[in-house]
């Protein structure tokens, strides 16, 4: 598993706006739009592509396309749709499937309540979008469940991740040989008591879309 943290001052500058509390939904939204297209671009920098050859109104030129089949973005909801915009507007030829998850406030365990994905993902790069690796519990649910399904290449894109959630997915998955990046604006200081990334930026979903 690798662990890709982007320094960039752009990415410093619009997360720290992200943290402020005062920062309110509409400022929040665009903010996390705009944070996953600057870490998108170094997420899909492996993404899988194959030679192709066009006509300039000079000569031949060699370049390169997206290859088939074509990557999926796979938001988890709710917070994960916060990034699916700003994913496609990179990728806008890609594939996008739904993972509805959410995490028991006080056991800490995640559900799914919501699974639209293909049934076969063999050969496809994934990229997940999550804004929080918290304990890595969500995470690693939809990683298993991605696996079940022929999943081989898998990028999740997070805005925030703690320590202690990296090592847990770390635990998990590093003796299984998977094929996991995980790239992220900032690894926090650490998990509170109740589970919260500290400093963090609260709960990512609830300053999205509200409180539920
Ligand atoms: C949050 C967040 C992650 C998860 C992270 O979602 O968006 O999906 O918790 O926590 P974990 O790493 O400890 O599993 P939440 O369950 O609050 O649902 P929401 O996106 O609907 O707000």
């Amino acid at each position: 598993m690798r662990v890709l943290i982007t320094p960039h001052p752009l990415i410093n500058h619009k997360l720290t706006a992200l943290r402020d509390e005062k920062t309110d939904s509409p400022t929040f939204r665009r903010l996390v739009d705009e944070l996953v297209t600057l870490l998108a671009y170094e997420a899909t920098r492996d993404i899988q592509v194959e030679p192709v050859v066009v006509k300039t109104p000079v000569a031949q030129a060699n370049g390169l396309r997206l290859s088939q089949p074509m990557p999926i973005v796979i938001p988890i909801l709710r917070a994960g749709l916060g990034m699916l915009e700003g994913m496609t507007r990179l990728l806008p030829t890609a594939e996008v499937g739904f993972l509805g998850m959410v995490r028991d406030e006080d056991s800490l365990q995640p559900t799914v309540y919501a699974d639209r994905l293909p049934k076969d993902l063999t050969g496809r790069d994934i990229f997940v979008l999550d804004p929080m690796l918290a304990t890595g519990g969500s995470l690693i649910a939809a990683i298993e469940l991605l696996l079940e399904r022929g999943a081989q290449r898998i990028i999740a894109i997070c805005l925030l991740v703690s320590p202690e959630g990296i090592d847990t997915v770390q635990d998990v998955f590093d003796s299984r040989k998977i094929d996991l990046t995980i790239v992220a604006a900032s690894m926090d200081e650490k998990l509170n008591e109740k589970g919260f990334i500290v400093p963090g930026l609260g709960d990512a979903g609830d300053r999205l879309f509200g409180v539920v």
